[in-house]
């Protein structure tokens, strides 16, 4: 018999998250929900508008009157910022290198939980984050924690960029990533954990593949 369950996935940058998001959800024919898109389509528009992203509220009322869609299609996720696709500038070193500063936020935190959440009433779910363990979806059945070396994830950012055609500076990006993580991990409200109950896995030298099996694996006891 099968079931549908949530499937949450956590971890630091670039540790691999959406890359296995997108296998185990496509295997399982699951949607995904990638909540970091969400935090940077909204880093997007605030910086487009000069918001100040420091100013909590004025965040906040940009936040209530924006609209962020996800849509699922053939070559892949699509992110809508108000109706017009932003997949690409939502991925710009400018909106990396803010998205934190808007994500610590607890007022926009609790707008873009309520959404997630909303998001994931259907289940059949694989979403991935930052806190979706711990606070997005407390009950997933299946709940898991993927961590690497920073070495291993500035490389595989920077394998990344070469592909894309723009490459990028490793330690550049080592830096990036160790600032991005610092952030996450430090704010007050929901910050960067591992769930208690998620299982961990170190993907410092483990394929894509494998690392996808090893959470096929875990959702197989489940359903
Ligand atoms: O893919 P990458 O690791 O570069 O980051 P992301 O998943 O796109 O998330 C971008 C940023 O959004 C993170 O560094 C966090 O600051 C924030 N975020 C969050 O606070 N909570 C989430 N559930 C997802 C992302
Ligand atoms: O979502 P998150 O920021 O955690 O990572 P990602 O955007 O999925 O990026 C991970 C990068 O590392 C991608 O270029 C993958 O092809 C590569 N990679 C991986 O995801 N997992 C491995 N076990 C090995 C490489």
């Amino acid at each position: 018999e099968n079931k549908n369950i949530a499937i949450a996935i956590d971890g630091p940058a670039a540790a691999g998250k959406s890359t296995v998001a997108k296998i185990v959800a496509r295997k399982l024919s699951y949607i995904y929900i990638d909540t970091g898109a969400m935090y940077r389509a909204l880093t997007l528009k605030a910086t487009n508008n000069n918001v100040e992203l420091n100013d909590e509220s004025s965040l906040a009322e940009l936040l209530r009157e924006t609209s962020i869609q996800l849509k699922q299609s053939d070559d892949g996720q699509r992110v809508l910022l108000d109706g017009e696709d932003v997949t690409l500038d939502i991925r710009s070193q400018n909106v990396t290198n803010n998205v934190s500063y808007v994500a610590k936020h607890p007022a926009i935190r609790k707008e873009m939980v309520a959404r997630q959440q909303s998001l994931a009433s259907k289940r059949g779910v694989v979403m991935d984050g930052r806190d979706i363990g711990t606070h997005v979806l407390p009950d997933a059945e299946v709940k898991i924690f993927l961590i690497a070396s920073v070495e291993e994830r500035a490389k595989r950012r920077y394998e990344e960029n070469i592909q894309k055609g723009f490459p990028s500076d490793l330690e550049e990006l080592k830096k990036e990533i160790k600032q991005r993580d610092q952030i996450d991990s430090k704010r007050d409200v929901a910050p960067l954990l591992k769930a208690e109950d998620a299982i961990e896995i170190d993907t410092t030298s483990l394929s894509i593949d494998e690392v996808a099996q090893k959470i096929l694996t875990e959702v197989s006891k489940k359903i």
